[in-house]
């Protein structure tokens, strides 16, 4: 949600921000701006629409500068205009914003009241004019700075230059995420390590509440005016792989690497067909005392633990609730002692899962209660991360497309070894079963492998895709929030309407949208609920519904006048949801080529969701 890259340096950086910004612009993509200090002023571009038109005219204008910000815009308020994109400029100050200034019409109204003219419909525009007004008092940029930011409530983080100080930039994390990369006589800040990888691998992590000041030499980051250590971190070179290589799109890039990701995820847990002794050993106090689980996550993640509902209760008899967030966060929930509250976040930064946390950590303070807290993620680094007790990270590698493909699948693969691991810890789960589910886990690569060969036949498939405004999926048990999942994929990036249901609640409603211009994606592992599916499938069809069918190669089910299938190789129930991800996200990636949409960065979307 909006990205911020930042830099100081000897070298001119305006072509460092440009690339920054283009490594962050999954974050958001309707506008983008840079500021550049030089010549004792504010140098600013501002373009409306993706970062190469923003190129485009600062290679006309050659700004150039040895300090600077720059932003790439996710729309909250004020339109994606050239006026409310950042930077935003008051007097010699220039600020750049990712999040939400919540009180800042009552800001606005007092700025008015001062004198001070707006040009934009934004929040963040606030935040620029109250750092010229503190600095009427002759305080120095920093401190001006620090002045000013226990003003703001909301979610922020802020990038702010100031032409009559050429050598500094100061940097401001409340709520969304900042890093610093840390060069040699050269320092950067951005939303994300991604976008300073082709200049630093040397991270250091500001956290909540931390203003930092930025020179060519030096970082020190403050709180509450004390200099405080905040160390630098290294990453390896594995974690820096961010091109599209010879793929035309990062989700088909991302949607093959599934495979080595699954391995990744598997490698840091199993040791031949049992656990790693080392695996979440230290949490393991925490799973002994447990009675139940609850998981809080949003979108894609949500539908992850939907499927890990079915695992925890039915393979190691613990109950599971699983609820979106956004709702969590706000129906204040009874929080019950003796539960592991698992986030599940691709990016660690989603603000509502983030909030549902916190708010869970302060209630059950509150009231002495015991909970431990535990997250699934694909971001070391990650709030999340840093602020439950124990994670299990997902080791996808960096996912750049918007839609969520092979973070899914490894958020799955995680949360089978954490079920394995909770039942041998609870004694809940035969040591047999373990194994038979190891064995399958280390043989699900190859069958992903399988199952993406079936790429061709999709790709015919979704011709029949391309004209239709509507789609239903549908699918039993663990496939029914796989259903969901694919109706997602297929909306976010092609823009067609599609619904997931549990096939059995199909005669509840649903039915009454079928007739012959209405696709149906069924979902068919070979499992006890297979004949009732089939069922379904039959009162589909007696209404003219054209049937697309993902089914296992040995269920018996064939293609015929208007029902489509694709054999799906033969896998384990348990794991057969993450092996029928495969269809769905084939499917809609290339029902969304034959349509024309941005796939990588669909319209209105953007990748990490840090603001409500
Ligand atoms: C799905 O394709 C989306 N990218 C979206 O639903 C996503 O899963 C959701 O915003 C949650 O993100 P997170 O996993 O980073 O918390």
């Amino acid at each position: 949600m909006c990205g911020i890259v930042g830099g100081v340096a000897e070298r001119s950086i305006t072509n460092i921000l440009i690339e920054g910004l283009k490594r962050l612009e999954y974050r958001g993509y309707d506008s983008a701006g840079v500021a550049l200090v030089g010549q004792g002023q504010i140098l600013r571009e501002r373009r409306v629409g993706k970062v190469v038109n923003l190129e485009s005219a600062v290679t006309e204008a050659q700004i150039l500068g040895s300090l600077g910000i720059a932003h790439t815009r996710w729309a909250t308020h004020g339109k994606p205009t050239e006026n409310n994109a950042h930077p935003h400029v008051s007097d010699q100050v220039a600020v750049v914003h990712n999040g939400i200034i919540e009180n800042y019409q009552e800001l606005k109204q007092d700025l008015i009241a001062l004198g001070y003219h707006f040009s934009s419909e934004t929040d963040s525009e606030v935040v620029a004019h109250l750092i010229t007004e503190a600095l009427k008092s002759g305080a120095p940029l920093l401190q001006a700075v620090e002045q000013i930011v226990p003003k703001l409530k909301g979610a922020f983080a802020l990038g702010i230059v100031h032409s009559d100080y050429p050598d500094e930039l100061i940097a401001v994390r409340e709520g969304s995420p900042l890093v610093i990369g840390v060069g040699i006589g050269e320092n950067f800040i951005s939303s994300d390590q991604l976008a300073l990888l082709p200049v630093t691998n040397r991270f250091m992590y500001l956290e909540e509440g931390d203003i930092a000041l930025l020179t060519r030499e030096k970082i020190e980051v403050f709180v509450q005016g004390q200099l405080v250590e905040r160390p630098v971190k290294e990453l390896d070179a594995t974690v820096t792989n961010t091109s599209k290589g010879n793929y035309k799109h990062y989700m088909l890039k991302e949607i093959h690497e599934q495979p080595e990701a699954i391995q990744q995820t598997l490698s840091q847990a199993l040791n031949g067909n049992a656990l790693r002794e080392d695996f979440l050993k230290d949490a393991v106090i925490d799973f002994n005392q447990i009675q139940q689980i609850q998981i809080i996550a949003c979108g894609t993640s949500y539908h992850a633990g939907m499927i890990a509902k079915y695992w925890f209760e039915q393979l190691i008899d613990l109950p599971c609730q699983v609820e979106i967030a956004s709702e969590f966060r706000y129906r204040s929930p009874v929080i019950v002692d003796r539960t592991l509250y698992i986030c599940i976040s691709q990016s660690g930064e989603t603000a509502d899962t983030l909030a549902a946390l916190r708010d869970t950590q302060k209630r059950a303070a509150a009231k002495h209660l015991m909970i431990s807290t535990l997250t699934i993620c694909n971001v070391a680094t990650s709030s999340m991360v840093r602020e439950t007790n124990h994670h299990l990270l997902t080791l996808a590698g960096p996912e750049i497309g918007v839609a969520s493909t092979k973070a899914f699948t490894t958020q799955l693969t995680a949360l089978m070894l954490l079920v394995l691991k909770i039942g041998q810890v609870k004694q809940t789960l035969a040591d047999s079963v373990l194994a038979e589910i190891a064995a399958d886990l280390w043989h699900l690569p190859k069958v992903i492998l399988a199952a993406l060969q079936k790429d061709a036949s999709i790709l015919g498939l979704s011709e029949l895709f391309v004209e239709k405004n509507h789609c239903l999926f549908l699918g039993r048990g663990t496939e029914f929030p796989i259903a969901l999942e694919g109706a997602l994929k297929l909306k976010e990036i092609s823009y067609i309407h599609a619904e997931g249901y549990a096939a059995g609640e199909l005669k509840h409603g649903p039915l009454a949208l079928v007739d012959n211009d209405m696709p149906v994606v069924i979902l068919a592992p070979k499992d006890d609920m297979l004949d009732k599916l089939k069922s379904n499938m039959e009162e589909v069809q007696a209404r003219g519904g054209e049937l697309f069918v993902f089914a296992d190669e040995n269920s018996g089910i064939q293609s015929q006048d208007r029902q489509h299938v694709v054999k799906i190789p033969s896998v384990s129930n348990w794991l057969a949801p993450i092996v029928y991800s495969i269809p769905v996200q084939l499917l809609s990636y290339h029902v969304a080529v034959l349509r024309g949409t941005d796939v990588d960065q669909p319209r209105n979307l953007a990748k990490s969701v840090t603001v409500e």
